[in-house]
């Protein structure tokens, strides 16, 4: 079987003040009637092969995870709750601890709760390509075809294909969040790809390489869940162990360091939604100049992104590409093409507020 690991502990500080620490991005209905965490859920309710989602998220969101998942009509394998986020290293690993007791060849598919996926019949091709590896002991990581010098993504160098697996090739290297000239460069050379951020290994594959190359983690998270409360609707990881947990990604702790990484490319319409330019890109525009969500009206302008969410009612005249949102805990305005800049703003108004 294949548990989806759904992480949800992100904080989506780039889609401010939609996004904000108290309803983080993947509780937002961005592209659709759904939000991205009950899409993401959606993905493999009902396919053969796959059991249950394992949810991975904070307790300060545990009301809304819930509800959306209920809303979702999906019946979760379990939900973990952290005391605080330590990272996606961690958070995988109480997981896969959990698993490992239970049914140490499980699969884990891991799956941040934030991203969108148009092409989910190719995903669903790739991860049926990426199984034997996963099986063989491998990690696997989707490869992402890269269309600008991002620097929020990790690279995988794309080495030569695994013999006899059709379709999966070596990571000839890894490098998280490359600096500007790196990225341009890698990109340069036409051999990388995007790390997608979804997974699939063994429970067992991920333990070993973790206790070999981040053994706080390890130590922590393995305390954590033998310390573990179960009260049958949430797992809560003892706090004080979970608490010593060093905090890091499982791409800087695992993924740039292991030498049993392996990529499937994939082409599946694939997008993190990670800025407002992203999101612009995504959205159906119905022929219209500009995008209007909510109370709002955009007289003479193009290339607007307006949303009002909560906020108050939105005139906007002759304005060129830009991003405009109004909601009760702040109002943001600024060219589209600032979007990747954001994060500093973001994090002043929070401070603000
Ligand atoms: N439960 C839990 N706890 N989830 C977490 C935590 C945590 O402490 N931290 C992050 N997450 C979740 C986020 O909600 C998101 O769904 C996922 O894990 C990935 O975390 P991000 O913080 O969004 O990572 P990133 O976007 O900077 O980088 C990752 O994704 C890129 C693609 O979008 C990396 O894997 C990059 O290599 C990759 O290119
Ligand atoms: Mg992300």
């Amino acid at each position: 079987l294949i548990y989806p690991i759904i992480l949800s502990g992100g904080a989506g500080t780039r889609l401010w003040p939609l996004s904000r620490p108290e309803t983080p991005k993947q509780f937002l209905t961005l592209l659709g009637p759904a939000t991205m965490m009950q899409e993401t859920v959606a993905r493999t309710t009902g396919r053969a092969g796959f059991a249950p989602p394992l949810v991975v998220s904070g307790e300060r969101h545990v009301a809304l995870v819930a509800r959306q998942i209920r809303e979702a009509g999906s019946e979760p394998a379990a939900i973990f709750l952290e005391p605080e986020g330590r990272n996606t290293a961690g958070a995988i690993a109480l997981a896969a601890y959990w698993l490992a007791g239970r049914d140490a060849e499980a699969l884990m598919l891991v799956m941040p709760s934030d991203h969108a996926i148009a092409d989910v019949e190719s995903f669903h091709r790739a991860i049926a390509v990426a199984c034997p590896a996963a099986r063989s002991g491998r990690l696997v990581t989707f490869g992402i075809r890269p269309t600008h010098a991002e620097t929020g993504y990790g690279y995988i160098e794309v080495g030569d294909a695994v013999a006899d697996v059709p379709g999966v090739h070596h990571v000839a290297a890894f490098v998280e969040k490359p600096p500007l000239e790196t990225a341009r460069d890698l990109i340069g050379t036409g051999r990388h790809c995007w790390n997608g951020g979804i997974f699939l290994f063994s429970a067992r594959a991920y333990i070993a390489e973790l206790e070999r190359l981040a053994p706080e983690v390890a130590d922590a998270c393995r305390a954590a869940m033998s310390g573990a409360r179960d009260d049958g609707a949430y797992i809560r990881p003892d706090a004080i162990a979970f608490g010593a947990c060093p905090s890091i990604s499982i791409d800087y702790a695992i993924m740039e360091k292991t030498g049993d990484a392996v990529v499937v490319p994939v082409d599946m319409g694939w997008s993190d939604v990670g800025s407002w330019e992203a999101l612009w890109t995504l959205r159906d525009r119905n022929g219209q100049d500009s995008i209007c969500d909510g109370a709002a009206i955009d007289m003479d302008g193009r290339g607007n992104l307006v949303i009002v969410d909560g906020g108050p009612p939105v005139g906007t005249m002759g304005m060129r590409d830009c991003v405009i949102v109004s909601t009760a805990a702040g109002v943001l305005v600024m060219p589209r093409e600032r979007s990747a800049d954001i994060r500093a703003l973001a994090e002043a108004m929070l401070k603000r507020t």
